[in-house]
């Protein structure tokens, strides 16, 4: 058997003490796998003596993780601090810098400096790997970059935040409002006491942009990702979406058009017959679209101690082996820039609900709105109430640009009866 790979691991949390368990578990199988022992060489954390759960006490340890990058016993370094800046980028910089191969599971860091990163490690003839970033256990990178490169890519897209999908599950299924059960997540200890990056579409956007990296070999940019959040999800729209035959996910999606890439993450209306409809609670799933393949869906655990060290040892495994890719499927100095698709360019079908206080007219003034942008009514719903009280008016409508919805609704907006801002959905064919 040849020399074993020597690991250096930055960062012993929720994934790095999983790594080392997993390592540890399956030291044997591994070896027999890659053709030669992974043994872990070295690590460093913030603090020597917290508890975690895992015997590191035979594993020499350093202090300043950035000591891995210059450590001569250490093959590949294994960033898992996370932070798209600091610490965890000055340690992959390093590393490539030093001739070290380079294994993340960090999505911020991957989606503001994953080209600058390939490009790099290109360079200097190692690898960058990141499979554990994009949807924790499921492999979606290899298999976009190796299971599917005979095919052109035109769209991939998914569930690719737990939390979100965890309180959206919750509130579709218990007809809870999205803070109670936020709270329950920030209780169990699955959202962050700031769950900002996820209910806001921060971590799924990051996740879109390298997958779009990935399946369309374009440079990473997530400043051109279009990003909302579920906080406005009501369960009133959950049930009036379960009526109409659809279930709210947030979902990320990226599609290229003949004038750019589209990039957008939001709630979405997604048929109860998508497979994607039906991924419940916490999982994540990525669907992609090929010219040659058709249609493939990955569904499983996006997070997690297991899954995500699942992903990391399988990066390093590949390494093991001598297996060499480019970085984002093709050499990093022929990624192409491909300009973006602004969200007002998006064509698509909406649903829209008002609250609105029944009187005569107020229907042809919100048709009139409507018509004075070419917006068309698919079907309309409406609830009768209290007299006097507003009530919940839900249109579908067909497929139009996204700009002349919004015009429509500034001018729904601003009809006296419409009591709330306008609620806004958009409708996905899948
Ligand atoms: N958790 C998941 O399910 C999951 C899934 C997919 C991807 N990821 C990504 O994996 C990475 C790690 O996530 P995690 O959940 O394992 O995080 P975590 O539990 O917070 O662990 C972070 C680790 O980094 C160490 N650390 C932080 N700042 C440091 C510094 N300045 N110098 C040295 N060590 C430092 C911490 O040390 P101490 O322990 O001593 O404080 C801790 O061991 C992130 O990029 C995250 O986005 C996580």
């Amino acid at each position: 058997m040849s020399q074993p790979l020597n690991i250096g691991i930055a960062g012993l949390g929720t994934v790095g003490a999983g790594l080392v368990r997993l390592v540890t578990d399956h030291g044997s199988d591994l070896a027999t796998r890659a053709g030669r022992a992974i043994d872990i060489t070295a690590v460093s954390a913030r603090d020597k003596k917290a508890d975690r759960g895992i015997d590191i006490s035979a594993i020499p340890w350093h202090d300043d993780p950035l000591a891995l990058a210059a450590d001569d016993g250490i093959d590949v370094v294994v960033e898992l601090i996370g932070g798209s800046d600091g610490v965890a980028k000055d340690l992959c910089e390093a590393a490539i810098q030093n001739g070290k191969h380079v294994v993340t599971a960090n999505k911020a860091l991957v989606a503001h400096h994953g080209t600058a990163l390939a490009v790099a490690a290109e360079g200097a003839g190692v690898t960058f790997a990141y499979e554990a970033a994009v949807a924790g256990g499921i492999p979606i990178i290899k298999t976009l970059r190796e299971g599917l490169a005979g095919n052109a890519i035109e769209r991939v897209y998914g569930i690719l935040n737990g939390t979100c999908n965890f309180i959206l599950s919750a509130m579709s299924d218990q007809g809870r409002e999205f803070e109670d059960v936020l709270k329950e997540c920030q209780d169990l200890g699955y959202a962050e006491a700031d769950p900002s990056f996820d209910i806001d579409g921060i971590d799924t956007a990051h996740k879109l942009a390298i997958l779009a990296s990935v399946a369309f070999g374009s440079e990473v940019n997530f400043d051109a990702v279009h990003v909302e959040g579920i906080r406005h999800i009501s369960p009133m729209d959950m049930q009036f979406a379960a009526e109409l035959g659809y279930r709210i996910k947030l979902l990320g999606i990226a599609s290229v058009r003949e004038d750019g890439l589209e990039q957008r993450v939001h709630p979405c209306m997604v048929p109860e017959a998508a497979p994607i409809a039906h991924v419940a609670g916490s999982l994540n799933a990525v669907v992609a679209d090929g010219d040659f393949v058709d249609t493939i869906v990955l569904e499983g655990h996006g997070a997690g101690a297991g899954p995500t060290a699942s992903a990391v040892a399988a990066d390093v495994i590949d390494i093991a082996r001598g297996l060499r890719v480019p970085t984002f499927g093709v050499p990093a100095a022929q990624l192409k820039t491909i300009s973006p698709v602004a969200m007002e360019r998006h064509y698509g079908a909406y649903y829209i609900r008002l609250m609105v206080v029944d009187k005569p007219g107020v229907f042809a003034d919100i048709a009139s709105a409507l018509k004075n942008h070419a917006v068309s009514m698919e079907s309309v719903l409406q609830r009768t109430r209290d007299p006097g009280e507003p009530v919940p008016v839900v249109m579908t409508l067909h497929e139009t640009e996204e700009a002349a919805m919004v015009q429509a609704l500034d001018e729904i907006a601003a009809v006296g009866a419409v009591v709330e801002t306008p609620r806004m959905i958009r409708i996905e064919s899948l």
